[in-house]
């Protein structure tokens, strides 16, 4: 399929989905949130892909929500449509997806970056949710990722100044898993995500799934969660081969199963 304002292209297992509107720094309009919705759902349903990164340019992952796009919208608009809900289409993805950011990945830029399962950071990003200048706030999940994120402290300072982070203080904020040099970015990201995509499929979602539950749950029902999950796997073809790969010292072939 072709998108107005996605790049998609299938690198083997893995999917790299591109922002662009290069002209807009990849602002997030109606436009790329249909197509990110419609491109993440492809990536879900393709059983020949494992998994997917996102990615925008040099300049921007994104520089936000689409604020010509937003300015002369009200209240009866923005809630009647439920403006922004869309995006949870995108987080039901179940197959893992990387962020890959290099420079501003601002206000939903930043936001879509932490809808993804992890973010790898070029040495230039630029992480910030600037809504407070905007005298809004965040609207896709920003308040409460950004401060699962990195804490409290870091992220009020944030949200009520506006202040950006560089790609150093977010790793060791741990709002990103790693910086890479920008140059090697998107081959880092694909490399990680052709690792991931090597994983027995099932172990991926389960592996996932759990890791996202810790942030629904508290500890003992969370623990629960894994156990359960863990114990099914042990359910699945791919375990017994898994588990005989290793003790024959070989490479494990999946069927999904
Ligand atoms: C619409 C945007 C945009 C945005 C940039 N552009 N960000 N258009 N929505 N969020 C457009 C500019 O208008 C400009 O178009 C072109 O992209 C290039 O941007 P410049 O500002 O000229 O580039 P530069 O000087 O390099 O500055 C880069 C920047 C700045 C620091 C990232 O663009 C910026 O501050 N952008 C807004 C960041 C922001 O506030 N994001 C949060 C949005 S609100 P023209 O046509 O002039 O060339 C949000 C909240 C969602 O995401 C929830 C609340 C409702």
């Amino acid at each position: 399929a072709s998108y107005e304002t996605l790049l998609v292209e299938q690198r083997g297992a893995v999917t790299l989905i591109t922002l662009n509107r290069p002209q807009a720094l990849n602002a997030l309009n109606s436009r790329i949130l249909a197509d990110m919705i419609a491109a993440t759902a492809a990536f879900d349903a393709d059983e020949s892909q494992g998994c997917a990164v996102i990615t925008g340019s040099e300049k921007a992952f994104a520089a936000g929500a689409d604020i010509k796009e937003m300015q002369s919208q009200g209240f009866a608009d923005m809630y009647s449509h439920d403006f922004f809900a869309g995006w949870e289409r995108v987080t039901a993805t179940r197959k893992p997806i990387i962020a890959a950011v290099a420079g501003y990945a601002l206000g939903g830029g930043c936001e879509v970056a932490m809808m993804c399962d992890f973010i790898l950071a070029a040495d230039t990003a630029k992480f910030g949710q600037p809504e407070v200048k905007l005298a809004v706030t965040p609207g896709m999940g920003g308040s409460q990722r950004l401060t699962r994120a990195v804490g409290k402290a870091k992220a009020m300072e944030m949200v009520l100044t506006g202040r950006m982070m560089d790609a150093e203080e977010a790793e060791r904020a741990g709002l990103v898993s790693r910086v890479v040099p920008a140059a090697d970015l998107i081959e880092e990201a694909v490399k990680t995500a052709a690792t991931i995509a090597s994983m027995a499929p099932l172990a991926a979602l389960a592996n996932k799934e759990m890791v996202n539950a810790a942030f629904e749950t508290g500890l003992a029902m969370g623990i629960q969660f894994e156990r359960r999950l863990f114990h099914g796997l042990f359910g699945t073809e791919d375990q017994k081969e898994g588990m005989a790969a290793f003790i024959e010292k070989r490479p494990g072939k999946w069927t999904g199963k």
